[in-house]
């Protein structure tokens, strides 16, 4: 068996780490400084020299050790030797080795260091050689990936918030809509029914009949109109049916023929208010411009998304920066994470595909 340093069976010198520290030591790499027993600096090397930003040696020996280099923390307050575990540890006549230390430079900026201190025989006293490294490098990447952190914390949260706020909109839409249902709405259907009550008398005036025939056409229009009203705001069928329902209906008062592929399944309701948005606009926009045979509205889910697709084989020609309709629902997945896809050549028809992301534990099954 060879011994440290010596050449062995397979030809090949073994090196400690201490031969390696030492041949650095040598080299001028590693920094390296030595303090004599009154804690004075005795020696320095070019790289301690360069990395404490001195322009020479001769600035540093001779001169106390830790009021020269060690004298404030990071937070600007004082340092006093006597709180100094190195200082300790060279009295002591023990080695020690700390981890994260930060160094004073001659601006009076500091530099992160490890340190390594042994007691050695320094002008023939004993005193102690430290070397050190400079982790600058390791802690700048290591602010950097705090910085990270807190930023993707910080972009979850605004996400979460933007969610919420999509959310908390549909949920006051479907309030509103049970509202005009059950006040208004339920409202003028009596006034209907006792204008219709009204007209069932025998005794009842010609001027009057008339009149009050008026007011019954008057109040079955106005009945109409808060049904389309509230049809807009939200759609009680997509409550009730779902999306395949919802966008059915959406078909069935469309002027041309609309396929439809979408399966029964149920979604979170931020996501099917999201998708039966992207129908409605998709399809009311087919029918004002795009001069169609026919249109297409399909959906597809991936793992995390549901995947709503309106096609027709118009014109083309769409641009979401031309009005607010498109570019209101690329808002409104943007807020939940998704995406809004406009493919419109001139000529070759237009898609609309929306990419709606699924919160998480959304159920894969059917109803
Ligand atoms: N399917 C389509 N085929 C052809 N052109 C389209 C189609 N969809 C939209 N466009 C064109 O793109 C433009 C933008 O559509 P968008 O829905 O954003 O706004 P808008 O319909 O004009 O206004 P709003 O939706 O606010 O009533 C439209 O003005 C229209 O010129
Ligand atoms: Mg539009």
């Amino acid at each position: 068996m060879a011994d440290r340093g010596i050449v062995d069976g397979s030809r090949r010198r073994r090196w400690s780490a201490g031969d390696v520290q030492e041949a650095f030591v040598i080299s001028g790499q590693i920094p390296l400084w030595l303090v004599d027993g009154d804690d004075r600096i005795a020696f320095v090397n070019d790289a301690a020299v360069q990395l404490l930003g001195y322009d020479s040696d001769d600035e540093l020996l001779g001169r106390p050790s830790h009021d020269t280099v060690h004298w404030k923390h990071p937070d600007g307050s004082p340092y006093p030797a006597e709180d100094c575990p190195i200082t300790h540890a060279t009295r002591r006549g023990e080695p020690i080795r700390i981890e994260r230390d930060w160094w004073v430079r001659k601006d009076g900026s500091l530099v992160p260091i490890s340190i390594h201190c042994v007691h050695m025989e320094i002008d023939r006293r004993m005193g102690t050689a430290m070397t050190f490294h400079d982790l600058t490098a390791s802690v700048q990447a290591e602010d950097e990936r705090r910085r990270l952190d807190v930023e993707r914390a910080r972009l979850g949260e605004v996400r979460a918030s933007r969610a919420r706020i999509v959310e908390a909109a549909d949920q006051q839409r479907r309030r509103l809509v049970r509202d005009l249902h059950d006040g208004a709405q339920s409202g003028l259907v009596g006034v209907v029914m006792e204008l219709q009550l009204a007209l069932k008398g025998e005794d009842v005036p010609d001027g009057v009949r008339t009149l009050v025939g008026d007011a019954l056409d008057h109040t079955r229009a106005a009945i109409d109109e808060l049904r389309e009203l509230a049809h807009g705001i939200h759609p009680s069928v997509l409550s009730h049916r779902g999306l395949v329902g919802a966008v059915r209906a959406l078909a069935g008062r469309a002027s041309l023929p609309v396929v439809i592929e979408i399966t029964d399944e149920r979604y979170p309701n931020s996501v099917e208010s999201t998708a039966y948005f992207v129908a409605a606009e998709a399809l009311t926009n087919v029918a004002k411009y795009a001069r169609a045979s026919s249109a297409r509205v399909a959906t597809t889910r991936t793992a995390g998304h549901l995947v709503l697709t309106v096609d027709d084989d118009g014109i083309g020609g769409a641009r979401p920066s031309a009005g607010s309709g498109l570019a209101g629902l690329a808002d409104r997945l943007a807020a939940l994470d998704g995406t809004l896809t406009v493919s419109s050549q001139p000529g070759e028809g237009t898609q609309v595909r929306a990419e709606i992301p699924l919160p998480a534990g959304t159920p894969d099954g059917r109803r």
